[in-house]
């Protein structure tokens, strides 16, 4: 093949500016894979995918987690547009029986909690051996109820970001990056 010039993908118009380069984010989950690996080593490590934020995170820690594992998912909606609506309702729950298995639920970001906590709560009740939490994000600042995770990426400031399969409205997941939304108009 002949060689070609590298070309870098164009900021997309309505990011403001990137918080996180691509590089940075593939380099932090390549040490939260390392981590993860090693905690969970000997293990029934079930991962449970939340559902559409998280995936592509999930798709590039699952690589990263060099032990053996199973996968499964979950979809809970509690966001419209940009702010929470504090009631988390559930469209699609888990295919297996989480009883007895060690649970680590992979979210793309936490802000206030809320759907965290109702998942936690929910979680716990069909007797798990543990549940943890996995984020590539935190706005801690955010919290209006206290969650633990246990495995963050990146905590961030309270800005509305997107990018790496964090969307305004459904768009915007396929942007390599995580970048703060223009606010003008959105
Ligand atoms: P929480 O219940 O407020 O913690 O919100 C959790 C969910 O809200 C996340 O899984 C995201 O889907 C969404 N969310 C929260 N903050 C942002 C953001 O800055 N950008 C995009 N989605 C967000």
């Amino acid at each position: 093949m002949p060689a070609k010039s590298i070309q870098t993908r164009p900021v997309h118009p309505d990011i403001e500016r990137i918080l996180l380069e691509e590089s940075q984010l593939q380099a932090r989950i390549k040490e939260m894979g390392k981590q993860i690996s090693r905690d969970y080593a000997g293990r029934k490590l079930t991962i449970v995918g939340i559902l559409k934020g998280s995936v592509i995170f999930l798709s590039d820690l699952m690589r990263a987690i060099t032990i053996d594992c199973t996968v499964d998912f979950m979809c809970l909606s509690s966001y419209s547009g940009k702010g929470s609506t504090g009631v988390v309702r559930f469209l699609l729950d888990l295919r297996d029986s989480a009883e007895g298995r060690d649970l680590l639920i992979v979210e793309d970001i936490v802000d206030t909690g809320l759907t965290l906590h109702y998942l936690l709560d929910n979680l716990k009740t069909r007797g798990p051996k543990s549940v943890e939490v996995c984020a590539l994000l935190d706005k801690a600042e955010c919290r209006k109820v206290p969650v633990y995770a246990k495995y963050v990426g990146f905590k961030i400031p309270n800005h509305f970001v997107v990018g790496f399969g964090l969307d305004y409205d459904e768009k915007y997941r396929n942007l390599p990056y995580v970048g703060v939304l223009k606010t003008d108009g959105k």
